[in-house]
């Protein structure tokens, strides 16, 4: 398994001072929706939190409709689909596990929501898995001469089993962003990574801020503690 690479520059919401960029987790919305939400659910995060990307309440509710839903017939009482609300979370693409594995040549798709969480480095795991389709090196054929990529399964250098079930899926131009930032695979793998770090901790930002009050605050605690030990041994000589 390779080292994992970051994009150029990094992410804006790298380091003590990072901030989510709106507008890029708006794009990587739309690679999520038009591109992964095919196969992974998202099923911790409800259309509602989509106002975090600075979709407003209208918007959201347009963008929860376009999605569907599984529900209930209100008549028959069976199972179906219905629009979506701003308090449903994203769906499942597939009925069941079985369907799953059925369409992804026994492997299941495992919900997005939190693979930034589970994967040790998520972020720039994610980013790295997105472009890793590569091909065995001329070395590594020497270290390992019996190693295949059986029918079915895609050569990923960052995938810690090598050969994935997921087919690759970044190409230039696989998307038409509304804010016309041009989509190449490694702009689309940047935004979608983006995302999906927002989905697995909306409150990163949040909590990095809280960091540097809290930092304030023991400073100013400290200066307090300094002049009141001034101030008690004051008399002693
Ligand atoms: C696995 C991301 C689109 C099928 C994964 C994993 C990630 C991921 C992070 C987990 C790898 C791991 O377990 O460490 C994405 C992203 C997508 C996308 C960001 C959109 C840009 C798709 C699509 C399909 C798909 C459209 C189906 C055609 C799978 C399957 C696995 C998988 C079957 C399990 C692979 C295995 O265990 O061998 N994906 N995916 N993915 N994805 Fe995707």
């Amino acid at each position: 398994q390779e080292e994992n690479i970051s994009p150029e520059g990094g992410f804006s919401f790298d380091g003590p001072l990072g901030t989510w960029d709106t507008q890029q987790l708006q794009r990587g919305y739309q690679v999520y929706k038009e591109v992964c939400a095919a196969c992974h659910s998202l099923k911790y995060v409800a259309f509602r939190n989509l106002e975090d990307l600075g979709y407003n309440e209208a918007e959201v509710r347009a963008e929860a409709a376009s999605w569907n839903v599984p529900g209930l017939d209100p008549n028959t009482g069976e199972a179906t689909t219905r629009p979506g609300l701003p308090t449903d979370q994203f769906p499942s693409p597939y009925p069941n596990d079985i369907a799953a594995r059925a369409a992804n040549n026994n492997a299941i798709p495992p919900d997005l929501s939190l693979i930034t969480k589970a994967r040790k480095d998520g972020t720039n795991y994610v980013y790295s898995l997105m472009l890793g389709y590569t091909e065995p090196t001329a070395e590594d054929l020497a270290k390992s001469p019996d190693f295949t990529t059986p029918e079915g399964l895609y050569f990923n250098e960052h995938f810690y089993n090598i050969n994935i079930a997921m087919p690759p899926q970044l190409r230039d131009g696989l998307v038409s962003y509304s804010d016309g930032t041009p989509a190449t695979r490694e702009q689309m793998a940047e935004d979608v990574t983006a995302f999906l770090t927002w989905a697995g901790e909306p409150s990163l930002i949040h909590r990095k801020q809280t960091g540097w009050w809290v930092l304030g605050f023991l400073l100013f605690a400290t200066g307090l503690a300094f002049l009141s030990y001034k101030q008690v041994w004051a008399g002693m000589k």
